[in-house]
């Protein structure tokens, strides 16, 4: 068979090594004659698979030992909801500061106002999204329970370059759209979280890496499955975790070593991403969305300076194996997600296809 290239945000493509591997393995796991998904989640097996992918989390994003690793049930959205019920009582105000770069972030404060103040210190709605507004975290006050970003937007193709140093207030990123595809200091960060199914494997959980004295804080109506200190004591296993999807993220890491981890990964997706811009930048044809000093590496976001070519444009690159290029409703136009499992050649098809279309129609 031909695997297309998929550029769809999510879930999205993952490596062919890593879902062959699966293949091969799914009615036998290492000779057991069961597949991982027939065997208990305590089982010795499945013991080795959740270490395993402990100890390639660990050393691919340098986590360091005071802090924990957890695999949270219900996608990167539940975590809207668990890092409110947890952590937002540190403080007697229960507040938390939020830096609005997206529809993801407006999601995430909307659902923390259940539960405590959720404020708005900056916001770059007022030009849809296409840049990452600015923000001065000495303007936190003291009382914070927590600051939250998105650090990349995967709808609008923004992401931030560089993160705001919150000091003692901890600062919580939802990484879901880019998490492992480029290198960062774990210190600079309360809480990480992300949704497994862009650079980690399939949909449904998410990882949460959190720094261990922000445990134990959780409100008392938190769902014991959602309060972060049941999982840390329990390795994620108080009740029947998605072993399966835990299994993939392992297979997914050990890919990601041997591609040479996350800085060879780093300098890929930034030529990868750079192709695409590049067709972007030398033509009027096409218009980025995204400020240019803003650009996520891994959602290229993109319109047509001729909107009525756009449907002509996404079925010839579906004919030419270029798959899901239709950007979000609210931002229209195209949307190139490209995370670490899409091929360098993907991104130079696309711009061969680009360059082509442009052509034919101008
Ligand atoms: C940045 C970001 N946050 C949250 C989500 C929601 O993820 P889930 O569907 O796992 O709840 C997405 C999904 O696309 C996302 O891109």
């Amino acid at each position: 068979m031909t695997r297309i290239y998929n550029f769809g945000a999510g879930p999205a493509m993952l490596p062919t090594q890593v879902m062959e591997k699966a293949q091969t393995e799914f009615l036998d796991y290492n000779n057991m004659g069961a597949g991982v998904i027939e065997i208990s989640h305590r089982s010795k097996e499945f013991d080795q698979i959740i270490n395993s992918t402990d100890a390639l989390l660990t050393e691919l994003a340098g986590i360091p030992s005071n802090y924990k690793i957890l695999y949270v049930h219900g996608g990167a959205q539940m975590q809207f909801s668990a890092v409110p019920l947890n952590i937002i009582n540190r403080n007697p105000s229960q507040k938390a500061t939020f830096i609005e770069t997206g529809s993801w972030t407006v999601k995430a404060r909307k659902e923390a106002a259940r539960y405590g103040n959720a404020i708005t210190a900056a916001t770059s709605a007022d030009t849809n999204f296409d840049r990452i507004p600015e923000f001065d975290a000495d303007s936190l006050d003291d009382d914070n329970s927590y600051a939250y970003i998105t650090s990349n937007n995967t709808l609008f193709g923004t992401r931030w370059n560089s993160f705001p140093d919150t000091g003692d207030i901890p600062l919580v990123a939802d990484m879901t759209s880019e998490f492992l595809s480029r290198e960062l200091d774990i210190n600079q960060f309360g809480i990480i979280f992300a949704g497994l199914q862009k650079n980690l494997g399939p949909a449904g959980l998410a990882v949460v890496i959190i720094r261990e004295d922000l445990l134990g804080h959780a409100l008392p109506i938190t769902p014991s499955l959602l309060d972060y200190q049941v999982y840390a004591d329990n390795h994620s296993l108080s009740n029947t975790n998605n072993t399966f999807a835990i299994y993939m993220m392992s297979l997914v890491l050990q890919w990601l070593k041997d591609e040479g981890g996350v800085a060879n990964m780093e300098a890929r997706n930034n030529a990868k991403a750079r192709i695409i811009y590049d067709v972007i930048d030398d033509s009027d044809f096409y218009l980025g969305a995204a400020q240019p000093a803003h650009r996520s590496m891994m959602n290229v976001t993109f319109n047509l300076a001729n909107n009525d070519l756009l449907d002509d444009f996404l079925k010839g690159a579906l004919e030419n194996g270029l798959y899901a290029l239709k950007g979000h409703r609210v931002v229209g136009g195209a949307r190139a997600s490209i995370y670490n499992a899409m091929p360098t050649a993907g991104c130079q098809a696309l711009a061969d296809y680009m360059a082509e279309f442009e052509r034919s129609n101008s």
